[in-house]
């Protein structure tokens, strides 16, 4: 069997972290910069039906029979087994490589998730629908993260900007105008799964004043859906200093996101917010396009370990088919 490579981009949330977790709707748009992209291949060293995987940017090297039960791969084994209608995947070796950070807020583990699904299900001639992906990158976030929304998977798995509610199918938001992002990196986060589990314990000791909250960042995704759609993005930046504001009175901002969010700010960024679980990692900031580059050098001397560009761009009619 020839070998195959898949890849999958980053993600970043635009509005609605964490209120998303509770139903509240949330905004998030591929990054198409950074990448996992996975390489299978048929291992004739290896015992019939065992797989080697191979990822050598985070030193894991392990075979599927030495992995726990319970590890996240093996979940994501047996699922494609099981929507392959296979009873056992043939040996192979899986290289795993990725220029998308681990423990950034970028989706790296869905990213990791659907490219092994896409590359294994096409290796073994039997390639699947994004529906399935998407599912399949669901259970096994679930196995990694705990109690996720969905989020990161489904927009990793169509690539395209999406309107999410927790269970619902994710609606494609048509973008009028293209948009420039700096995205900065606070340093390493907490798992998004402390994070989540950090706000729901949280939620239920003060579930009023958390409800108000995600409420109230329900009601800014839409307000932000409805600009996006119709171009006057400028029109954005209150709403990512508001979501920003309830983000940290949700505990889940830290010192160097603030203060990121307030150099962007200060150094030209139309708005910015916190993005993803929070507690350190990433925040955008939503950016003139030629002072792109300035504002990134900006907040690498505030202490950014890191910085990406991104633009998102209206899509093109044969992009939806
Ligand atoms: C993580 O990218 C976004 C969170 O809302 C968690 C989730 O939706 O699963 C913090």
């Amino acid at each position: 069997m020839p070998a195959v490579t898949a890849s999958a981009p980053g993600k970043v949330i635009l509005f609605g972290e964490h209120a998303v977790v509770y139903g509240q709707p949330a905004i998030a748009a591929p990054v198409t910069g950074v990448k996992v992209k996975v390489i299978v291949q048929a291992d004739p060293l290896q015992p019939s039906g065992n797989i080697r995987i191979e990822s050598p940017a985070i030193n894991f090297h392990a075979t599927r029979t030495e992995l726990p039960e319970q590890h996240p791969l093996n979940t994501l084994f047996q699922l494609l087994e099981q929507a392959l209608q296979i009873s056992r995947l043939p040996a192979m070796k899986i290289s795993i490589n990725s220029t998308l950070p681990a423990g950034a807020g970028m989706g790296s583990s869905a990213a990791v998730s659907i490219a092994m699904i896409r590359a294994i299900s096409q290796f073994v001639g039997l390639p699947l629908e994004n529906e399935q992906v998407n599912k399949i990158a669901y259970e096994v976030e679930k196995a990694f993260h705990g109690t996720p929304s969905g989020i990161d998977n489904t927009v990793i798995t169509y690539q395209m900007p999406i309107y999410y509610v927790r269970n619902q199918r994710p609606e494609l938001i048509h973008l009028k105008d293209s948009i420039t992002l700096v995205i900065a990196n606070a340093g390493e986060a907490p798992s998004t799964a402390a994070m989540v589990a950090g706000v729901r314990q949280r939620w239920q000791q003060q579930p009023q004043y958390y409800e108000q909250i995600f409420h109230r960042i329900g009601r800014i995704v839409q307000s932000a859906r409805k600009i996006l759609e119709e171009g006057d993005w400028l029109a954005l930046a209150p709403l990512m200093e508001e979501n920003h504001q309830l983000l940290q009175s949700m505990g889940v901002s830290s010192p160097a996101l603030d203060t990121l969010v307030k150099a962007s700010l200060q150094s030209g960024a139309y708005g910015a917010k916190l993005t993803g679980g929070g507690g350190g990692g990433n925040i955008i900031a939503l950016v003139p396009p030629e002072q792109a580059g300035q504002i990134a050098q900006r907040l690498l001397n505030e202490g950014a370990f890191h910085t990406w560009l991104t633009t998102l761009r209206p899509l093109k009619e044969d992009d939806q088919s």
